[in-house]
């Protein structure tokens, strides 16, 4: 398995195939009489929504458009961007793929693709080659620069193609037409893969090794968005403190470029691996003020014992002494953080040194996950797995702590007016607009008809704004706008 970085072949090969599908849809398009259109669902982290931006990008530049926003809506090009962390993400393909099954039958013109991180485990691309032949195209996230290429080639030979590669690429941002989903916040992978290989994860498995993008192409791409009128970026990278870019550069540098730009009002991060934090890191959050004040820290874990057959390589006395200097530091900041309830051999005591380190680090808010053995990984072999009834009884009393501490935490804001990034109408419907905080608190708030502000969403979108933070709840707090900055 070798790290390979595109070259100007790959981009050359990429040009022909993206001109040969331009023309090839056109034709189809013709004698359809109608535009054609793409669908594209993602599942999973920030990585494949990222993924799903080039991707949609790319079916956009062969001419095609995308269909209307309902996540089974039919299209000439269906395309599954997937997920493998666990068991039930493995369901949603499985699930959703048969929907399409009739479509394909009624119009042989249809493609249905499917990449992400599930076509990494050979059990689901077996599945497939057996079970669902109307699949025409297969392939790996490392290939997504070969898309076309691919789309192409599966066109011309009209039979399932599986291609699922053996090496690690690396290209960057500029190889691809990207079609950002939000028009204020840009997503900017800076690193690929994971070298940790937690015992229970798939990643290292689906994504392959380490590797970081150039910090030139980064920093042209920042400014890029910069002029464009982004107001927020966020790095991403299964543990973007990794990151190392040519002339020995580092996150810390990655993350000072990215603030010097005055036009983001945001620049985000995740996520930052315990062992490989630094204290210039954390510096950096504490004084730079367009820097979030707020640390995704996955613990997974209270007990050495489970951290050590997690292969996570910190104790969790290490891990709430970097939790105490962060909240030192950074004064108001949020710490947030990963749990898994019900890894193999966690005993009851195991457990409740999980809930002790919760009460001592008193997190924002926490993602809380039942262990879910994935095909491949070390620990899915482990003796002592867990019962399920045991796992969703220490799950139920996990996040009435979780929930507890991060109430408490929207809680504090309550009678304060804080700064909000707006990021659109919320989801009830009614008016209710909602953004986040600096420390990333998700704040819904209606918008007094007397101050007679331009409500339009588009207007509004990633424009500053003061809110009066009036009431707590579990995951949100409510409040009411104040005023809106620079009006
Ligand atoms: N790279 C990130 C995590 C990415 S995966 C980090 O290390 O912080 C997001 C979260 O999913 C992990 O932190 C872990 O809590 C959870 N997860 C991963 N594999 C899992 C599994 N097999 N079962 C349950 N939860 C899992
Ligand atoms: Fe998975 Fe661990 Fe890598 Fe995070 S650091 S992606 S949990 S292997
Ligand atoms: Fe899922 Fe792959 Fe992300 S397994 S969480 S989409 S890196």
């Amino acid at each position: 398995m070798a790290i390979i970085k595109t070259t100007e072949n790959d981009k050359l090969e990429f040009d022909s195939a993206v001109n040969e599908l331009k023309e090839y849809f056109s034709s189809l398009s013709v004698r359809k009489g109608r535009t054609l259109t793409y669908n594209v669902l993602t599942y999973g982290c920030q990585l494949n929504e990222s993924d799903s931006e080039k991707l949609s990008g790319m079916l956009a530049s062969f001419g095609l458009e995308a269909s209307s926003g309902g996540e089974l809506d039919a299209a000439d090009v269906i395309l599954f961007n997937t997920c493998s962390i666990r068991e039930n993400a493995d369901r949603h393909l499985f699930g959703n793929l048969g929907v399409f099954k009739t479509l394909k039958k009624n119009d042989r013109d249809v493609i249905i693709a499917i990449c992400g991180c599930m076509m990494k485990v050979p059990e689901n691309v077996e599945k497939i080659k057996k079970s669902y032949p109307y699949v025409d195209l297969v392939f790996d996230p490392q290939q997504l620069h070969r898309f076309p290429v691919l789309l192409r080639d599966s066109i011309r030979n009209k039979k399932q193609m599986v291609n699922i590669s053996a090496d690690d690429y690396i290209a960057e941002d500029s190889f691809f037409p990207i079609d950002r989903k939000r028009k204020f916040r840009a997503l900017v992978p800076i690193m690929y893969g994971c070298n940790n290989f937690c015992s229970y994860c798939i990643v290292p498995y689906a994504r392959g090794r380490e590797r970081s993008r150039s910090f030139d192409e980064i920093v042209r791409e920042l400014s890029e968005l910069a002029s464009k009128g982004y107001k927020e970026v966020m790095l991403l990278g299964q543990n973007v403190n990794s990151y190392k870019g040519e002339d020995g550069k580092t996150f810390a540098d990655i993350l000072r470029a990215a603030s010097d730009f005055k036009e983001f009002s945001r620049v985000r991060f995740m996520s930052s691996h315990p062992k490989d934090l630094s204290d210039e890191v954390i510096d950096i959050m504490a004084t730079r003020p367009n820097v979030e004040k707020h640390l995704h820290l996955a613990m997974q874990s209270g007990s050495d014992k489970v951290l050590k057959d997690m292969n996570r390589p910190y104790t969790i006395s290490r891990f709430l002494e970097i939790a105490d200097k962060f909240r030192t530091k950074v004064e108001g900041g949020s710490l947030t953080t990963d749990i898994i309830v019900g890894f193999p051999g966690e005993t009851e005591e195991d457990f409740e040194e999980t809930l002790k380190a919760v009460e001592k680090a008193k997190f924002d808010a926490a993602f809380t996950f039942q262990y879910s053995a994935r095909p491949g990984t070390k620990a899915a072999a482990f003796p002592d797995q867990i019962p399920s009834d045991v796992v969703t009884e220490r799950f139920g009393r996990l996040t009435e702590y979780t929930n507890r501490y991060s109430e408490e935490s929207n809680g504090r804001l309550v009678g304060k007016t804080m700064e909000v990034l707006i990021e659109g109408i919320s989801k009830a419907g009614d008016m209710t607009f909602s953004g986040r905080t600096i420390t990333n608190h998700l704040v819904n708030f209606t918008i007094p008809q007397e101050l007679g502000i331009n409500i339009g969403p588009d207007y509004l979108e990633g424009r500053l704004c003061e809110v009066r933070i009036d009431r707590a709840r579990p995951y949100s707090v409510d409040g009411v706008l104040v005023s809106l900055k620079g009006e």
